[in-house]
């Protein structure tokens, strides 16, 4: 090793020890007789001091150099003298004395600073993503990964899981993604597609009797990015057999529990975690990934409003609508203009308006221009309904169900961001269960699958898929953390019959089913095992984990919004020539 300890080792109690340490320079200081460097590697920051008087010819090679040169240096550990401590370094006790430098490489001054966290232009931080990622909060984050995973899977083959690894180049596995596909050179028109999940292969090795299978597992779907979605990115991907749905959730529960205590320094809110039908969800938080850290739940007043004479309100109970309402506190006293950029807010959600009360103190005593549509003893049940104080703003929405759920999820977020009720070093996890089966799919006029086609309906619900699909619930459950959807997964079908009979009600003819997915379906008349899993998301678990706003902060080296790769240059036109040819592509640009 060109080192002998590491930057972040060094203590009080190394005083008088000759270290060789060798790391970048993160910050130097030149005071004349004096060179400081702080010195850092992965482990940590140390001091190195250089002394013109007591090493004139080192002082003459460490003078020039700067910041994010790699140097390696030899000295004297020291303890500083009281008052020249560091309280902010674990190693700001000492400082190294150097008696030798040698310059190993030097360094162009760098596009951004890697030694403060300042805000950088993402793009400039993608192009640079390997000094981006030489920064301490993204090694921090990267860091956390690892040990993440680490503890994952130790604590997955402690409970008697085989890691096994499943195919990248296969056929297509749909999770509602479009697929990504390669060209097969040897099979001239045909191609594989990137898996969206392992999740037909790790039904197939249930068949094959490893009874618990997990993977670490790359994902591919070309989809619109966001802040939670990357093109390719990562699941702790589990499958189990001869498990009911409580045994998959009583695993998964256990495993992030103990994940949250003992990895992270996050406190874990909610113990154990709350189950919650798809459902209820949507009725109390207009979201099936609800955010559990804060309050405001919504409270349905439909009955209270259809007796009022606020035509919007009478006009939607009529039209079969909802009308809902949500609490918060402490901003009654907003301003008319603070109150019409809540409703900018909710109408880019999809509002009409935002009806709301603020209100004061005095029985029944409110402020707001829709109080003339409500009798006294309509205000006071109104207010004992949502449970509001003096001092709170009540908010309405009143719409088609979806546009009402999806809007108070939109102002429930938004408030608790106003009033800054998120803490993101609290994890407030939920399950949600008791899906629908389906969706129906209005443009293509046919029921899609609400999680995926493998997933089966409650025993109860079978006889639907003949009658009412659309009423049939299925075995899945999500797990929800702080607002995103961390984990899905279901109890599977294994049963030929059934199956088919799901193919039929997606749209998928028998012919079209077998040319796809005959494989499965031949499988399952081996003797295939009751089975079900779930797959966690690891880039967003880490996301939360960490603290941060999205994924890309968590990944070494992730897409861009636009699927593309900025340092690399990727994607890219071929390099050789006659690849193309090869493959037998041709070409076509849009116009
Ligand atoms: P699902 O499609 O719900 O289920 O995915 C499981 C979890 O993977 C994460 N995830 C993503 N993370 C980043 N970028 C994306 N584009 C992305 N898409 C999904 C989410 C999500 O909860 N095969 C099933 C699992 C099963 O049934 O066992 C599946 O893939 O955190
Ligand atoms: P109007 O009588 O149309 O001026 O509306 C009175 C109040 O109701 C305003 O604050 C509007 O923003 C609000 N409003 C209008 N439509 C809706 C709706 N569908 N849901 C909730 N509030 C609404």
């Amino acid at each position: 090793m060109l080192k002998t300890h590491n930057c972040g080792e060094l203590r009080v109690e190394h005083a008088g020890q000759q270290v060789t340490l060798a790391g970048w320079v993160h910050r130097w200081r030149d005071q004349g007789g004096l060179v400081f460097w702080d010195l850092r590697d992965r482990w940590g920051i140390t001091q190195v001091t250089i002394d013109q008087q007591a090493t004139p010819e080192v002082h003459a090679l460490a003078k020039d150099v700067r910041s994010e040169w790699v140097v390696q240096i030899t000295g004297i550990v020291n303890q500083r003298p009281e008052g020249m401590t560091n309280p902010d370094l674990p190693t700001g006790d000492v400082e190294v004395v150097a008696t030798d430098v040698q310059i190993l490489n030097q360094a162009k001054t760098t596009p951004f600073y890697i030694n403060k966290d300042e805000n950088v232009d993402e793009a400039l931080r993608m192009r640079y993503r390997y000094l981006d990622l030489r920064r301490p909060p993204m090694q921090h984050n990267i860091m956390l990964r690892h040990n993440v995973i680490r503890f994952i899977r130790n604590y997955l083959a402690d409970q008697g899981f085989v890691e096994i690894e499943t195919p990248i180049l296969f056929k297509t596995t749909p999770e509602g993604a479009r697929d990504y596909l390669v060209p097969s050179r040897v099979h001239p028109g045909k191609f594989f597609a990137l898996p969206q999940s392992p999740q037909q292969l790790k039904q197939l090795l249930m068949v094959a009797g490893y009874e618990r299978y997990f993977q670490i597992a790359r994902c591919f779907r070309d989809e619109d990015q966001r802040g939670d979605r990357q093109p390719e990115f990562t699941q702790l991907d589990l499958e189990m057999s001869f498990v009911e749905r409580d045994d998959v959730l009583a695993l998964i529960e256990d495993l992030m529990t103990r994940l949250v205590e003992e990895v992270t320094d996050c406190e874990l809110v909610t113990k154990p975690f709350p189950r919650l039908s798809y459902q209820d969800a949507m009725l109390r938080y207009g979201s099936d990934k609800p955010d559990l850290r804060y309050g405001m739940e919504i409270v349905d007043i439909t009955p209270l409003a259809a007796e009022t004479t606020f035509k919007v309100f009478t006009g939607n109970v009529e039209a079969g609508n909802p009308v809902r309402a949500i609490c918060v506190p402490e901003c009654g006293t907003y301003s008319r203009k603070q109150l019409s950029e809540l409703e900018e807010n909710a109408k880019a959600a999809g509002a009409k308006g935002l009806a709301w009360m603020a209100v004061e103190e005095g029985e029944g005593q409110v402020r707001s221009p829709i109080a003339k549509f409500f009798s006294p003893e309509q205000i006071t049940d109104l207010i004992a309904r949502v449970g509001a104080n003096p001092g709170d703003l009540i908010l309405f929405a009143s719409d088609a169900e979806t546009v009402v759920c999806e809007v108070l999820d939109t102002m429930r977020r938004a408030m608790a961001a106003r009033l800054e009720l998120v803490d993101p070093k609290q994890i407030a996890f939920c399950w949600i269960i008791d899906f629908p089966l389906f969706t129906w799919n209005e443009d293509e006029t046919r029921w899609d699958p609400s999680h995926h086609l493998f997933t089966s309906p409650m025993p109860e619900d079978v006889p639907l898929l003949d009658t009412d699909p659309g009423q049939a619930r299925g075995q899945q459950y999500d797990l929800a953390c702080n607002g995103y959807e961390v984990a899905g997964g279901s109890i599977r079908i294994h049963n030929r019959d059934v199956q088919e009979k799901i193919f039929g009600l997606i749209g998928l003819d028998l012919e079209d089913a077998k040319e796809r997915f005959g494989h499965m379906l031949e499988a399952f008349e081996y003797g295939t095992p009751p089975h079900g899993g779930i797959a966690p998301g690891i880039d967003r678990l880490v996301m939360l984990l960490a603290g941060q706003p999205n994924i890309r902060e968590v990944i070494a080296f992730p897409k861009t919004q636009q699927a593309a790769d900025l340092m690399a240059g990727a994607p890219s036109e071929p390099t050789e020539a006659g690849q193309l040819e090869e493959l037998h592509i041709r070409v076509v640009l849009p116009d």
